[in-house]
């Protein structure tokens, strides 16, 4: 018996800020991403002080913004999208970008050339039978929001972005079927700056970040309450903003389906100690949390004991509730990379944000990055899902970050990266055999491009080698990997030939 259906969505996942590039061209306007600027290989830019923004403005000539860059798609996405039919693709996930449309978010008219290149795109993809999986908001929000009102911290953003995915929906809806609202809309409360343009130091004068610091790592317990405060008042605005247009398409485009978007978390205890377990059964819950609500369609109650008992003082919209209920997702659909390992012991346990940081687990192998890689946690999460849930549910990012260079055969022997995948897609079909209705599978970064976490092209993920460099030397032509031939046979096979 065949392990995946028919029409099983084979594809793979990028986002507009990582490969688009052509900043400021035929009009686009600026985000809070092209403000980003790399520090090193291996550096995270997640956060952003009001320093920083300052120094990318005064320095914008001389510092890199390899976001600005992208991979050049703008210009190549005839090219791109021949490569990934070659693989024989049924979905490409991608996103639209707010500042190519409404280049400060507040004009009342889009911008029609940044109209026709998604029509260009969504053309090119039915050329070859590809099914566009268009994520509304990859992060992304025009920059004058930051500065005017704070971005999604205030809920003056709601109206602005409600007209741009309206517009979504009226524009592309005979083109795009399925529709995500937020990337991964949990990341607002890990890291603010990216998930919703939060000055970290916002409130503060004169905070520095600690020498060490790093993403999950503690911050001052005075700037972490505020800091979550903050955040979580940005998750109820995007909440709200993604019921309103859940509910709008179901009433207007009733061929669409829309699903959430998070980043699953899976959580083992240290221990089979009592403490451990319910630290892990916690912090899932709080994986979960941001599923229940767009899923659900309402707070669960334990997030209004955890909000009194860590002051945070969330200002709901008025009618909320009815917002929320009106607007639940016709599918679930899911960031996956890593597992992590939770323990009771507050000295051991870093937390921040309403995110932990991992300790090792002896058990499982680590990316070049320190990720830990688990497949069996995607299978036992994806059982969880089905029994909290009952949706279809879509994995739209999985995959192998890794340093890579072209050798002498002008390829990348990625090994690592089938392996990788292929584990991915076994735990896969055996949740399908679990009972699990999974529709399709675009691992992330099927082009290499521009990291999130590092604004770095040196972590690579691609099924096509892309040549460029941190910098943005190279000739930004395309190679295939030996992942790409692999890929090929894999969805050609429809899941059967992993070898
Ligand atoms: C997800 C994001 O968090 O992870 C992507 O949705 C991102 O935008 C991906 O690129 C991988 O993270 P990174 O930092 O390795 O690029």
């Amino acid at each position: 018996m065949a392990r995946f259906p028919d029409n099983f969505l084979w594809g793979g996942a990028t986002s507009a800020a990582q490969v688009e590039g052509g900043r400021c061209e035929d009009g686009k306007g600026l985000s809070h991403l092209d403000y980003v600027y790399y520090r090193g290989p291996k550096v995270p830019c997640n956060f952003m002080l009001k320093n920083d923004l300052a120094k990318a403005r005064a320095e914008e000539a001389t510092l890199n913004f390899p976001n600005r860059r992208g991979i050049d798609f703008y210009h190549r996405y005839k090219e791109d999208i021949a490569l990934l039919a070659e693989m024989g693709f049924k979905s490409f996930r991608m996103s639209v970008s707010w500042t190519r449309l409404f280049p400060t978010g507040k004009e009342d008219e889009p911008c029609r050339d940044g109209v026709e290149f998604y029509h260009n795109v969504f053309r090119e993809l039915h050329k070859y039978g590809i099914e566009p999986l268009v994520t509304m908001i990859h992060y992304e929000l025009p920059i004058g929001f930051v500065d005017e009102f704070g971005a999604w911290e205030s809920p003056e953003i709601i109206p602005y972005c409600y007209k741009y995915l309206k517009f979504l929906i009226d524009e592309y809806k005979d083109e795009v079927k399925y529709w995500l609202t937020f990337n991964e809309i949990n990341m607002v409360t890990a890291v603010p700056w990216l998930g919703g343009g939060i000055i970290l130091d916002r409130f503060e004068d004169g905070f520095e970040i600690p020498k060490d610091f790093r993403p999950f790592a503690p911050l001052p317990p005075q700037m972490s309450e505020r800091w979550e405060n903050a955040s979580h008042q940005a998750l109820h605005h995007q909440f709200i903003a993604s019921a309103m247009i859940v509910k709008y398409a179901h009433e207007t485009a009733p061929n669409c389906l829309i699903g959430n978007m998070f980043n699953l978390h899976h959580l083992y205890p240290e221990t089979p100690a009592p403490q451990d377990a319910l630290r892990a059964h916690q912090e899932t819950e709080f994986n979960m949390f941001f599923c229940d609500v767009m899923a659900k369609g309402y707070y669960p109650k334990w997030i209004q004991s955890y909000y009194k008992k860590n002051n945070i003082d969330v200002k709901f919209v008025d009618n909320y509730e009815e917002i929320l209920a009106q607007g639940k997702v016709d599918f679930i659909s899911l960031s996956y990379y890593l597992s992590s390992i939770v323990t009771a012991d507050p000295k051991r346990q870093e937390r921040i944000g309403s995110f932990i940081r991992t300790l090792h687990n002896p058990y499982l192998e680590t990316s070049d990055f320190g990720w830990q890689i688990d497949p069996t946690a995607l299978r036992i999460s994806l059982n969880e899902l089905r029994d909290r849930f009952n949706l279809p549910i879509y994995i739209v990012e999985n995959g192998l970050g890794a340093f890579e260079e072209l050798n002498e055969e002008k390829t990348v022997h990625d090994d690592y990266r089938i392996a990788y995948l292929r584990s991915h897609i076994e735990a896969i079909a055996q949740a399908i055999e679990d009972g699990v209705d999974v529709i399709g599978y675009t691992p992330w970064g099927c082009i290499d491009l521009v990291s999130c976490s590092l604004v770095s092209m040196s972590k690579r993920y691609g099924f096509v080698y892309v040549d460029a460099d941190d910098e943005g030397n190279g000739t930004y032509d395309r190679y295939r990997k030996d992942s790409f031939y692999w890929y090929k046979k894999v969805i050609a096979s429809n899941g059967e030939d992993l070898d």
